[in-house]
Parts: C-alpha cells; sequence; structure tokens
C-alpha cells in the first residue's frame, strides 16, 4: 500500500475543511494554538513512518492521555477495575453529570471525564510517584525521553475547571474516590496536559496495535486480552456521543482529545494519529476525523 502517496492526498482534499468547527477555549491555554495546523503520521508494524503536515509540531493530547491511564490502572487494578465503573457507551458527553447522578457514582466507561477522575484517584492510591511514573510509561511507550507535561496548560485547566471540580465532588460524594479530590483533579489535568506530536503518538499506540505481542513497559505488563479490550473500549467509547458516528465512518479503534488530536489502530497492521485543532460539538477534531475516513476509505481497510 502506498500510504505516502494516499496521505498526500487526502492532506490535499482536507485542505477546505480547515476552517470548519472551532478550537477548544474553555481550557483558556489551548485558545492560544493556531487552529489552521494539519499533522498526520502512520507508522505500520513494521516501523514504517508515513507523514504529512505537521506531524512532528507537539499539542495538548488532552483525552488520548485516557488510553495510557487506563492501561496504567488495568495493569494494578486488573478486572476490580470494573467494580468502579462500566464499560458502556455513555450516548452523552465527555463531560455530563446527568448520567453520574443517575447511576450513583458509577461513570459509565473509562474515557468521559468521570471515568478517567476515578482512574487518575486509583494511580494516586497505587503509585508512589505517580507524576513521575505516568510521564516515564508514557515516554517509554512513545520511544521519547522529551515527551513532558505542560505545566501552564494544566494549571489553566484546574483553575477553569468548574465542571470537574462537580463531577470529582459528586464522585466522592458516593464513595468513588479515596484520595483528596484536589489532588485528584490535578493529577487528572496534569495527565491531560501531556503534549506529544502525531509521530510519538502513533508510536506509542502501536503497542496496543498487536495484543498477539507482550506489552511489557516501565512495569506495565499487559496481557493479550487486556491490550485486545482497551482497543475494544476505543471502539466503543474513543468519541463519546460520536462513538456511533466515528465507527461508521472510520471504521477503526481510537480516541480523541479536545486538543484537536485523534489517534486510532488498525490491529496488526499500524497506528496512526491525525491532529487539527478546530473541533464538531461534540468535541472531536472536524479535520482529524475526515483525515481518518478518507484513509480507510481510499484503502479499503478497516476492521470491518
Ligand atoms: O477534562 C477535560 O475536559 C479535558 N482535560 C479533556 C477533555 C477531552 O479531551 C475530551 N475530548 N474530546
Amino acid at each position: 500500500m502506498n500510504y505516502q502517496n494516499i496521505l498526500e492526498n487526502i492532506y490535499n482534499q482536507v485542505q477546505p475543511f480547515l476552517n470548519e468547527g472551532k478550537q477548544a477555549d474553555y481550557i483558556p491555554a489551548l485558545a492560544k494554538v493556531n487552529p489552521e495546523q494539519i499533522g498526520v503520521c502512520l507508522i505500520n508494524m513494521k516501523g514504517e513512518q508515513y507523514s504529512m503536515g505537521n506531524a512532528e509540531t507537539r499539542f495538548s493530547i488532552q483525552s488520548i492521555s485516557k488510553v495510557f491511564a487506563l492501561a496504567m490502572a488495568l495493569n494494578l487494578e486488573g478486572s476490580n477495575l470494573w467494580k468502579r465503573m462500566g464499560k458502556e457507551p455513555s450516548g452523552t458527553s465527555f463531560n455530563s453529570l446527568v448520567q453520574l447522578e443517575i447511576e450513583k457514582g458509577i461513570p459509565r466507561n473509562p474515557f468521559i471525564n468521570a471515568g478517567a477522575i476515578v482512574i487518575a484517584d486509583i494511580l494516586l492510591s497505587h503509585l508512589a510517584n505517580p507524576e513521575e511514573e505516568f510521564i516515564d510509561f508514557v515516554r517509554s511507550i512513545a520511544q521519547s525521553e522529551t515527551v513532558n507535561y505542560n505545566f501552564s496548560v494544566a494549571r489553566s485547566e484546574r483553575t477553569c475547571g468548574y465542571l470537574n471540580a462537580a463531577i470529582a465532588n459528586l464522585l466522592k460524594y458516593y464513595n468513588n474516590i479515596e484520595n483528596d479530590i484536589e489532588h485528584v483533579l490535578q493529577f487528572y489535568c496534569l495527565m491531560c496536559s501531556i503534549e506529544m506530536n502525531c509521530k510519538e503518538l502513533s508510536q506509542a499506540f502501536l503497542c496496543f496495535a498487536d495484543h498477539t505481542k507482550e506489552f511489557n513497559y516501565k512495569g506495565v505488563r499487559l496481557s493479550s486480552s487486556q491490550v485486545k479490550r482497551i482497543n475494544a473500549i476505543m471502539q466503543t467509547c474513543g468519541f463519546y456521543d460520536e462513538s456511533g458516528e466515528f465507527s461508521y465512518r472510520v471504521g477503526l479503534p481510537g480516541k480523541s482529545g479536545v486538543g484537536g488530536g485523534i489517534a486510532a489502530i488498525y490491529p496488526q497492521r499500524y497506528a496512526v494519529t491525525a491532529w487539527s485543532p478546530r473541533l464538531n460539538s461534540k468535541g472531536n477534531s472536524v479535520v482529524g476525523m475526515k483525515i481518518l475516513e478518507l484513509l480507510t476509505t481510499e484503502t479499503k481497510e478497516s476492521i470491518f
């Protein structure tokens, strides 16, 4: 498959969509990013890389970090994790409070904010140095020692994150948070603030792309079933209340973030990341989704 030609073609085709949507501004630091950027990088199982545009520009990965946090939490808790959250699509926005109240403090899945806040709590309970251990794990799967948190983005989100604070309070009320709420929220925002580029994200997601290979990075060891199941949750819950639409248009497991990144996996073939900051009303990158839709359409490669 000539992925380089295909990506170049797609890159030209998505230019007219560059002005559609709106970049996230509820985290003030994200509103400062130049929205007229597009990056894409595909890495296959042989390690061959194909990229276009701003593939080496780092951006805020935001909710994409929830996949890495889930991997760590599954390693620590195994199936006990599912006593504290579900694995069903939520059908509501990523920061919804309503469902959490009706379901008595048990988040629908690990990728909505409520679920990821419980995961942050679990990591704090288990790890001696959670901040260090989390970034070390991400650096190791991304094969990049310079990947880091952006402390000012984390602070910017924590200062204005009233909705996440409400979610954390509701979780605590239902006894689904063990640690101090402020500490949990700070750690959650820090995980979301990691900056990576399309190449680094694709490299990191490649570790999840083949569940038949051993997953063992910085002490995070997952069984082949666990890796397979992380992919399953990405497929059903990776795009919040647009997971069905993503599945329909793209047909790959993946995860988005409000920084405009989308990382996706073709199991046993490749990992691909597309980035462009402007988002649709569900919080997913307009151009990112378009790129991946064109990729699976033009290559006729998808899991379906
Ligand atoms: O908690 C938040 O709202 C952000 N740190 C992450 C949200 C996010 O990326 C949702 N993604 N599409």
